[in-house]
């Protein structure tokens, strides 16, 4: 199983702080942002990793994270995105790294308490299709959001007006390879990327996606400043808790 974590767009909505660095860099609490997702890949046991980065910080990435070896990492692939294309293009950048293996995808400003070593290990059982995985939020409208009927997901919507469910479709998704091939039969949306959630339908469509609700907190510290400020609160948290622990 292989690892993407992407780190490109323009973190706009975080602007003046993004104005002069990638978002990704930014500091949650005592690490920058881009650490959580890497960490949470290692310790669902996956050590094959490459970032997908783009802007005038690219060259910061490898600066910071080397070959990875203080996630305990051999090496690390990088990859570079010309133009904030959407998440989807940004996936499509790793298809030679990924090869004819599976994927998890991570963007790199989501940030989760637990682990996700169980839905990779159930992904690794299933034999094909993706998987994805929920958390029930209080604004489901700024995420991608489900239609659930009985027990399956029927289609997800991007930033609904009228939200279908109160869940939110968290950024860590599971594809097989042909995720690749789903990708060049996209078109820009109306804010002109390709959308990880039209891949997600196509995927909902063949009647191939499986789905888990995520345990512990869920944080997009990418999705404002408040959301920022939150995931800073939820670490530094969790952090004294398990301190306190020891
Ligand atoms: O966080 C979960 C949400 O992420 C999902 O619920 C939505 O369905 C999904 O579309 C996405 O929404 P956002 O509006 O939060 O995506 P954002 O533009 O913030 O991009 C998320 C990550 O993807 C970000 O950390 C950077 C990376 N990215 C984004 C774009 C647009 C790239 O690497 N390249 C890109 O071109």
């Amino acid at each position: 199983m292989k690892g993407v974590v992407l780190a490109g767009g323009t973190g706009s909505r975080l602007y003046p702080l993004t104005k002069i660095t990638n978002k990704h860099l930014l500091p949650v609490f005592d690490r920058p942002m881009i650490y959580y997702p890497i960490e949470s890949l290692v310790e669902a046991g996956i050590e094959d990793i490459m970032i997908v980065t783009g802007g005038e910080s690219a060259g910061d990435f490898l600066r910071l994270l080397g070959n990875g070896n203080q996630f305990g990492l051999k090496d690390l692939n990088y990859t570079y995105q010309e133009k904030a294309g959407g998440i989807a293009e940004a996936l499509g950048l790793a298809e030679h790294f990924v090869g004819e293996d599976k994927v998890v995808v991570f963007l790199g400003d989501n940030i989760i308490e637990g682990s996700i070593r169980k839905a990779v290990e159930n992904f690794q059982r299933q034999k094909s299709g993706a998987k994805i995985l929920l958390k029930e939020v209080d604004t489901p409208e700024s995420y991608g959001v489900p239609e659930i009927a009985g027990d399956k997901i029927v289609r997800i919507e991007e930033k609904p007006l009228h939200p279908k469910s109160p869940f939110a479709v968290i950024g860590i998704y599971m594809y097989d390879s042909r995720v690749f091939d789903i990708i060049r039969t996209l078109t820009p949306s109306s804010r002109g990327e390709l959308e990880i959630t039209d891949v997600n339908n196509a995927y909902i469509e063949a009647q191939e996606m499986s789905y888990e609700i995520l345990e512990g907190w869920w944080a997009d510290a990418g999705e404002s400043i408040e959301a920022l400020l939150r995931a800073n609160n939820l670490v530094a948290q969790k952090k004294a808790l398990g301190r306190q622990a020891r």
